[in-house]
């Protein structure tokens, strides 16, 4: 019996998100975002699943590094560009896809007089507009003036992606997304070359943002959190969406005993037992990248009967109300999350999305892959 916190990857789910994003992209090119560790369910492992991806997407240098070790060739596109001149020949080296949002990396461009800027295939690069989120990206009104000096560097790929990421696509009558595709439309009017806007709630819900026949161009998508099965919407789960969880995160039952009316449970003893009941402990907790702020009342299932996280969550540890699940033993499985029990849902007792919990495991968790 293996004690250990299991988070279980399912490739089958992992696939058919992807087809489901490419079919709903009509046409435009697909990027996966693996950015987090394939958002806690394991870079190269994702990667590998997203064979047909157009583009795979990470946050920095060192995954486009761990990607290559791993023996990729998929295209790589790095959403946060060189963070220093002397990545410039890595991302060369390794020929990652450099996202330039900011003048510095636009200064160690200009300045590059390495031998691999000379040589060896052209970089491609990726221009970020900041239309709104305030985060990365040039202003809109310098954009043809920094497109004309990028298209005039030697050794740089001419086909360079115009992009812009929402603030608020989850919304989606919030008129922010509208006012942001307004706005690259009108700052990228005179530009050739493909277009990057959308991401996973783009996707569902703004259409014109990577509608090919409206950019009269090459259109991208940029999709992480309906890969996983994750909801990028408010109250609803991935499910809801027609999207399948791609991780299950389970444990087992290590102790069952009865405890009587009124003791109470745990560390602070904030939760008191309304009468005499079984109480579980399953192996698992915020060592392991469960939530320590998910409350009482949160779903566990045990041997697949959904009972309620009780008192706090511990180091190494949850007690769990066994009223509903009577029968259960020590060496019972108790799932955490997964298809049968949405990550959503745990979140929303957590206080936090259900991106944060996924992107959370620690080290001691042991991942594992199937079909499913
Ligand atoms: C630039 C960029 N594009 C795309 C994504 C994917 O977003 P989502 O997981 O919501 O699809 C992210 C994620 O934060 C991002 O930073």
């Amino acid at each position: 019996m293996s004690r250990t916190a299991l988070a279980t990857i399912h490739l089958g789910a992992l696939r058919r998100n992807l087809a489901r994003v490419r079919e709903r992209a009509r046409g435009a090119k697909v990027m996966a975002v693996v950015k987090a560790d394939g958002y806690g369910h394991g870079l190269e492992r994702v990667a590998r699943a997203c064979a047909d991806a157009d583009a795979l997407g990470v946050a920095a240098l060192g995954d486009g590094l761990r990607l290559r070790s791993a023996g990729n060739r998929q295209r790589i596109v790095v959403l946060s560009g060189p963070d220093e001149a002397g990545d410039l020949a890595e991302f060369r080296r390794l020929q990652l896809d450099a996202v330039i949002h900011h003048e510095s990396q636009l200064a160690w461009l200009t300045a590059d007089r390495s031998e691999s800027s000379k040589i060896g295939r052209p970089l491609r690069v990726w221009l970020k507009i900041d239309t709104g989120m305030h985060r990365l990206g040039f202003d809109p009104q310098n954009i043809v003036e920094i497109y004309t000096k990028l298209q005039a560097l030697p050794n740089i790929d001419p086909d360079i992606v115009l992009m812009t990421h929402f603030a608020a696509s989850d919304e989606f009558d919030n008129g922010l997304t509208a006012a942001q595709i307004a706005r690259f439309d009108e700052a990228t009017a005179e530009l050739v070359g493909a277009r990057a806007l959308a991401n996973s709630a783009g996707l569902l819900g703004w259409p014109t943002s990577f509608d090919v026949e409206v950019a009269h161009a090459d259109a991208w998508v940029r999709v992480g959190g309906l890969l996983y099965g994750l909801s990028v919407v408010a109250g609803k789960s991935g499910a809801n969406l027609g999207f399948e969880p791609a991780m299950t995160l389970s444990t087992r039952l290590i102790s069952v005993k009865q405890v009587i009316k009124g003791e109470r449970i745990g560390y602070a003893a904030t939760w008191e037992c309304p009468e005499d009941m079984p109480i579980g402990v399953a192996a698992i907790g915020y060592g392991d990248g469960y939530p320590r702020s998910a409350q009482p009342g949160t779903p566990v299932l045990v041997n697949g009967v959904r009972a309620a996280i009780v008192g706090r969550v511990s180091m190494d540890l949850v007690t769990i109300d066994l009223r509903n699940a009577p029968a259960a033993q020590v060496g019972d499985r108790v799932t955490l999350w997964g298809p049968e029990l949405p990550v959503e849902t745990i979140a929303a007792y957590a206080g936090t999305i259900s991106y944060d919990l996924t992107c959370s495991m620690t080290r001691r968790v042991l991942f594992v892959e199937d079909e499913r």
